[in-house]
């Protein structure tokens, strides 16, 4: 079976390659490496002793697309290309609506151009808007979400939606992650992010080797534990054995499936400051701030449709989360560059 990868250049595609391989799968990456490095499919053919064919390339571009669909007889494309800095999609929102909504017209188009219909995309919890109602279900609405990065992940969640009902040939798997963090355990590949973290982990690890001088909180006065925020984190080998399960369901089912991948479980900001303290033996020195706008207060996901239907859940823990992030992070302290 031969998957493509869009974006297997990025954080969860380089991990996803890994686990891919693992299961006895041919990848074929495509990447335009705006915010992915060829170094990362170098280290996953480390990894896995196997040679990747690596296209550079935008899935915008429909006769690049079509090219690799000659040279390859893809099975299934597991998307993970676009652009998800929310605070740059406030900025910059056409960006994100061409990258991530025609992006993915551009790549469903060429996929059927080529008779392929097995399609799993990378979605959000960010759909669910902020919602009074936890653990997030998939069976739930979807809200409003509060930025055009989720505004783009819901239109084209909407408009596969739309497209799974037109052609019973489609099968399409919506994976509506959590928040992902952690390494694979070798050290070898992680995430890489350029400039200034946006996310929680990968700015405390920056923190701990002294990159980042201190840590801000964004606010201390929310209705949990401990006055932070808490988000459901998932370590994102677990995140993308997840998706090799949902593979193996699309090829015995049609239509459309959504899928939470997370844990089930969250940790308050504090908790993860402690937990990374502890693994790492660093201090890490922070800071109270006032709310970050958008930010929910609590977020974690009822995992159980995912536990029945593909049999998957996730195994690794939180010390394992953060272990993985600090060996990746002390091992590359600047990333791949
Ligand atoms: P990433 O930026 O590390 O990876 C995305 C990859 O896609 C990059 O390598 C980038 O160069 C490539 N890319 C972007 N636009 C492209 C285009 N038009 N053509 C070809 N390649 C393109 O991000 P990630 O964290 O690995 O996220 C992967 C997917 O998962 C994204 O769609 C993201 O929105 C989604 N997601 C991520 C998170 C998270 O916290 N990391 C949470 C929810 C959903
Ligand atoms: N936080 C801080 N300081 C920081 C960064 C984050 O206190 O420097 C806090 C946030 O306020 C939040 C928690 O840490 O309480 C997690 O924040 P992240 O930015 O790591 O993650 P988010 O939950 O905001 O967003 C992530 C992805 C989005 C995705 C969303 C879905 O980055 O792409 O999960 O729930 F849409």
């Amino acid at each position: 079976m031969n998957v493509l990868v869009t974006g297997g250049a990025g954080y969860i595609g380089s991990h996803a390659l890994v686990a891919l391989i693992e299961a006895n799968y041919d990848v074929v990456v495509l990447d335009n490496l705006i915010n992915g490095s060829a170094e990362a499919v170098m280290r996953v053919e480390k990894i896995t002793q196997r040679k990747i064919p690596f296209y550079e390339g935008d899935i915008r571009d429909s006769n690049f697309l079509n090219s690799i669909f000659k040279n390859h007889d893809i099975d299934v494309v597991v998307h993970f290309a676009g652009l998800k800095s929310v605070g740059n999609s406030v900025k910059n929102p056409i960006e994100y609506f061409d990258f991530n909504v025609n992006g993915t017209i551009s790549l469903v188009k060429g996929m059927e151009l080529a008779g392929i219909y097995r399609l799993v995309f990378s979605s959000s919890a960010t759909v669910y808007g902020d919602s009074s109602i936890m653990p997030l279900h998939e069976d739930l609405p979807t809200g409003e979400p509060k930025n055009p990065y989720g505004r783009s992940k819901l239109i084209i969640e909407q408009m596969l939606q739309d497209l799974a009902k037109s052609n019973s040939r489609w099968s399409i798997g919506l994976l509506r992650y959590f928040n992902p963090v952690g390494a694979h355990e070798s050290g070898l590949i992680g995430e890489s992010p350029q400039g200034t973290p946006n996310n929680l982990l990968p700015y405390v690890a920056q923190v701990a080797v002294r990159r980042l001088p201190k840590l801000a909180i964004f606010g201390n006065d929310y209705d949990t534990i401990d006055g932070t925020g808490i988000r459901d984190y998932i370590h994102v080998m677990d995140l993308v054995e997840g998706h090799v399960k949902a593979i193996k369901k699309l090829e015995k089912s049609g239509g459309l499936k959504i899928w939470n991948l997370g844990t089930g479980k969250g940790y308050s900001v504090l908790e993860m400051v402690d937990a990374f303290e502890s693994v790492s033996g660093r201090n890490i020195p922070y800071y109270f701030q006032h709310r970050r706008e958008g930010d929910v207060a609590v977020c974690w996901a009822d995992v159980s449709l995912a536990e029945i239907e593909l049999g998957w859940r996730a195994k690794r823990d939180l010390l394992d989360m953060v272990g993985d992030t600090w060996r990746w992070q002390i091992q590359n302290p600047e990333g791949y560059r």
